[in-house]
C-alpha cells in the first residue's frame, strides 16, 4: 500500500512540475513515505533520515519530506526533533505541492473522506500495476495502529477503477494487484468486491489479477465462487491469521476463531485446487502463554502456507493492547519469532520442491538481478520464478517447466 501511496504522491508532484530523479545525489527534496505497523519500522526511517541529513551541507536547498503513516502520527514533532523539513499526512497528499511552493512545515489534519479518486497513480512497474481501491479500516483489531492513522474505510467508485485496470492494460501493465486494508468491505453504491471482480475479469487486456488484503471473518462465499470461475484470477490469496489460539484472536479483535479460519481453508482449496495461500502471523501478542503460541505453530503446520510473513508483536501508541497487562518480555517475543520462522521456512521449502517437474505459467515482470540473460516473474500461484530470456520477454505470459528450487525462487525452462 506505501507504495502505491508513493505512485499516488509521484503522481500528484509530477502533475505539479516536480520531477523524478533516478540518483539521490541529483534530488532537491528527499520523500520518506513511512509505516507505523511496527516500531521498528519508524525507527529505521529515523536512522535513515539522520543519515541522509548530510546532503545538506553539500546542497544548501535540500529538503527532507516526511509522508505516510508516521508522518500522520507524529506530525510537527518531526520538524521539531528530527530536522524534517516538510511532514505530510495521509489525507493531505493534495497539498503537498502547495506546501513545497510556499515552503511550509506540516499538515496532517486527518480527512477520513479523502480517497483521491480520479488522480491517476504514476506507476513505476513497465509490466505490474497496483491500484488502490479503497482506504482506511474499521476492524480496530486490538493491536493496530491502521484505524487511528488511516481513518475510516471508504471505497473508490467501481467505474474509476474499472477505468484505471484497462488503462494499465493498454500501456502494458497486465499483472494487476488491487489493494485495500480489507478489500472484502468494498462497497460502492450497489457493487461489492465479488462484482467488482467480476467486472474486471472480463477487461481483455488485463492477464492477470491479484488482491490483498483479505480478512478471514468476512471473506464470503460468493467470493470463493468468483475466485473459482474467473479465469484472471490468480489461485492465491493472502489471508492474515495472526494467530492459531482462541483466546488471543478473541484478545485481538479479530472477530473469528481458528475452526472458522480453517474452514475458509477448506473451502478455497476445495474450490480452487492449487491455491496458493499465504498470510501473516504475529508472536508475543500481551497474555500470549507457551500453550496458546504452540497452538500457533500446530495452526502453521495443518495449514501449511505457501509463506507467511512473520512479526513479533510490536506495542502502538493508543491501541487497546498496548495497555494491556501481561505484556510479553522482548527475548520471548524473539524467539518464538525465530521458531516461527524456521518451521515456515521448512514448509515454504516443500511447497517449493513439490513443484519441481511441473508445468507453471510465468509472467514475465524484470529482468533478473542475477543474471542478464535471464528474466524473472511470477507463476499464477504467486512464486518467484526465473528463466532464460530478454527484454522483449518482459509483459509476457511463459509456459515453463520447473526445473529447481531455491526454496524462496523456482527455476524454470521455457517451453512456450
Ligand atoms: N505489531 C506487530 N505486527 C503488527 N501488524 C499489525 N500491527 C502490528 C503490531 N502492533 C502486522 C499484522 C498485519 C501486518 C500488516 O502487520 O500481522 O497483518
Ligand atoms: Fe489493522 Fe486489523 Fe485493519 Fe488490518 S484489519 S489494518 S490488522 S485494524
Amino acid at each position: 500500500m506505501n507504495l502505491a501511496d508513493s505512485e499516488l504522491v509521484s503522481s500528484i508532484l509530477i502533475e505539479a512540475g516536480h520531477k523524478l530523479v533516478s540518483n539521490i545525489d541529483e534530488a532537491d527534496l528527499i520523500i520518506f513515505n513511512t509505516c507505523s505497523v511496527r516500531e521498528h519500522a519508524e525507527n529505521r526511517v529515523l536512522g535513515r533520515i539522520a543519515t541522509e541529513k548530510f546532503r545538506k551541507s553539500i546542497n544548501p536547498e535540500l529538503k527532507i519530506a516526511v509522508i505516510g503513516c508516521m508522518a500522520q502520527r507524529m506530525g510537527k514533532r518531526l520538524i521539531d526533533n528530527y530536522g524534517v523539513d516538510y511532514v505530510v499526512g495521509v489525507d493531505q497528499y493534495l497539498d503537498f505541492p502547495k506546501l513545497i511552493y510556499e515552503n511550509k512545515g506540516a499538515i496532517t489534519d486527518p480527512d477520513f473522506t479523502q480517497t483521491y479518486s480520479g488522480i491517476r497513480p504514476y506507476h513505476q512497474s513497465k509490466t505490474c500495476a497496483y491500484i488502490t481501491i479503497m482506504r482506511g479500516c474499521n476492524n480496530f483489531c486490538s493491536y493496530c495502529i491502521v484505524p487511528y492513522v488511516r481513518g475510516r474505510e471508504r471505497s473508490l467508485p467501481a467505474k474509476l477503477i474499472i477505468e484505471e485496470v484497462k488503462k494499465c492494460g493498454q500501456i502494458g501493465l497486465k499483472d494487476i494487484t488491487l489493494l485495500g486494508q480489507n478489500v472484502n468491505s468494498y462497497s460502492y453504491q450497489d457493487i461489492n468486491f465479488p462484482k467488482l471482480l467480476r467486472q474486471l475479469n472480463g477487461i481483455d487486456s488485463i492477464y492477470r489479477i491479484r488482491f490483498i488484503t483479505s480478512h478471514p471473518k468476512d471473506l464470503s462465499d460468493e467470493l470463493i465462487e468468483v475466485m473459482a470461475e474467473s479465469s484472471n484470477i490468480c489461485e492465491h490469496i493472502h489471508l492474515p491469521l495472526q494467530s492459531g489460539d482462541n483466546d488471543i484472536l478473541a484478545a485481538m479483535n479479530r472477530n473469528y476463531t481458528i475452526e472458522h479460519y480453517i474452514n475458509i481453508i477448506n473451502k478455497l482449496r476445495n474450490a480452487i485446487p492449487d491455491i496458493a495461500i499465504t498470510t501473516d502471523i504475529m508472536t508475543g501478542f500481551p497474555g500470549e502463554s507457551e500453550t496458546a503460541f504452540n497452538h500457533t505453530l500446530q495452526a502453521m503446520q495443518e495449514i501449511q502456507f505457501d509463506y507467511a510473513f512473520c512479526f513479533k508483536y510490536s506495542p502502538r501508541e493508543n491501541t487497546k493492547a498496548a495497555t494491556l497487562p501481561d505484556q510479553i518480555p522482548e527475548e520471548i517475543r524473539l524467539e518464538r519469532l525465530k521458531r516461527m520462522v524456521n518451521l515456515q521456512r521448512e514448509i515454504s521449502r516443500k511447497k517449493y520442491e513439490a513443484k519441481i517437474g511441473s508445468e507453471v505459467e510465468v509472467y514475465v515482470e524484470s529482468m533478473s538481478k542475477k543474471s542478464a540473460r535471464q528474466v524473472s516473474g511470477k507463476t499464477r500461484d504467486f512464486k518467484i520464478a526465473v528463466l532464460d530470456g530478454t527484454e522483449q520477454d518482459l509483459g509476457t505470459i511463459k509456459k515453463a517447466r520447473v526445473i529447481a528450487s531455491t526454496g524462496n525462487t523456482l527455476l524454470c525452462y521455457d517451453r512456450s
